[in-house]
C-alpha cells in the first residue's frame, strides 16, 4: 500500500479520507489515505516525519497551505501563481513537489455543470488566497473578463495587477460593480458567516450561473440570493472539494478517476 494523507488543523471533519478510498477502489490502486491533524506550530516536521515513515504524497488544507507552498523544492505553474499548494509529492531524489488543484476542480465542476467560461463575463466575489487559488485556471478559458470584488477594494485591484498577464482581469469594491454577468461566483467565506456582501449592484445576465466555493447542508446564503435573482444554474462548492481530490489523485497515480459517482453519494450524506 501507498500511503498518501491530508494535513489540516482542524482536520476531523475532512471528507478527503472518504474521497480518495473511493478513488483507489475504483480504480484499484493500492493506496492508503488518512487525516493527520498536524499542529500549528508543527507542520513541516508532520510532514517531514510522514515522507520518513514512507509517505507518497499529500493533501494540505487549512490553515497550511501557504506554509506547504514556502516548503516546497518545486511548483507547478498554477501553484506559482497561486501562492498555496494543496497537493504535495515527493520525486525519486526525495526532492517535495508542489500543486494546485483547487482551481482545475472549480473549473471542472462548472464544465460538468455546462457552464460556458469562453468569452464570458465572470464576476468573483472576494480577493483572498482561495480567490487567488482559481484565478489562473478561470483565465485559462479566456473568459471576456473577469471582475474581482472585494470589500477591501484595494487588495481586488492588487490581485487583479498579479494576474493582469493572463487576460482581462479589474478588480474593484462592491460599489464598483457595473454591468451584467455570465457567471458569478463567491469566493468569500461571507456566506457561512451569516452574512452576504453588497451585492445590489450585481446584475445576472440571462441563463446566468452562481457558484459558491463553500458548501454546507441546504442551500448556502449566496446560493438564496442567486435563486432569488433567478439564476439557470446554481452550485456550490461540494463538487469543487471532490474534483479538485480527483485532480490530486490523478496528479500522484497518473489515473483519472471519475468524481461523479462520489460526489453523488456525498451529496446524499448532506442531504
Ligand atoms: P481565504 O484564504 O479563505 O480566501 P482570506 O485570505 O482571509 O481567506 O480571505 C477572505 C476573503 O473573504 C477576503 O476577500 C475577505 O475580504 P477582505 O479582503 O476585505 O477582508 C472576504 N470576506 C471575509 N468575510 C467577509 C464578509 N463578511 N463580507 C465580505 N467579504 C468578506
Amino acid at each position: 500500500m501507498e500511503q498518501y494523507a491530508v494535513f489540516g488543523h482542524p482536520i476531523q471533519h475532512s471528507r478527503s479520507p472518504f474521497i480518495h478510498q473511493q478513488f483507489a477502489r475504483q480504480t484499484g490502486q493500492a493506496v492508503s489515505y488518512r487525516a493527520i491533524l498536524a499542529p500549528l506550530e508543527g507542520f513541516a516536521d508532520a510532514v517531514a516525519q510522514f515522507h520518513q515513515q514512507g509517505g507518497k504524497g499529500a493533501n494540505v488544507t487549512m490553515p497550511f497551505k501557504e506554509e506547504a507552498y514556502r516548503l516546497c523544492h518545486h511548483l507547478t505553474d498554477r501553484a506559482r501563481r497561486a501562492g498555496a499548494v494543496n497537493t504535495l509529492w515527493w520525486d525519486n531524489n526525495g526532492a517535495l513537489w508542489g500543486d494546485t488543484t483547487d482551481g482545475a476542480g472549480l473549473v471542472a465542476d462548472l464544465l460538468a455543470a455546462g457552464v460556458v467560461l469562453q468569452h464570458r463575463r465572470i464576476l468573483v466575489l472576494g480577493a483572498g488566497g482561495a480567490v487567488r487559488g482559481v484565478l489562473q485556471p478561470l483565465l485559462d478559458k479566456q473568459p471576456t473578463e473577469l471582475v474581482l470584488a472585494n470589500r477591501t477594494a484595494e487588495k481586488a485591484r492588487l490581485l487583479a495587477a498579479d494576474f493582469a498577464d493572463l487576460g482581462k482581469v479589474q478588480g474593484g469594491g462592491f460599489a464598483d460593480i457595473d454591468g451584467s454577468f455570465d457567471l458569478v461566483i463567491n469566493g468569500t467565506p461571507a456566506s457561512m458567516g451569516g452574512s452576504l456582501p453588497d451585492l445590489s449592484r450585481v446584475t445576472l445576465a440571462p441563463g446566468a450561473a452562481c457558484y459558491d466555493m463553500a458548501y454546507g447542508a441546504g442551500q448556502t446564503l449566496f446560493q438564496q440570493w442567486a435563486e432569488r435573482e433567478g439564476a439557470k444554474i446554481n452550485l456550490a462548492g461540494l463538487g469543487m472539494l471532490v474534483r479538485q481530490a480527483a485532480e490530486s489523485f490523478n496528479q500522484w497515480r497518473r489515473v483519472a478517476p471519475d468524481a461523479n459517482p462520489v460526489l453523488q453519494a456525498l451529496k446524499a450524506e448532506l442531504e
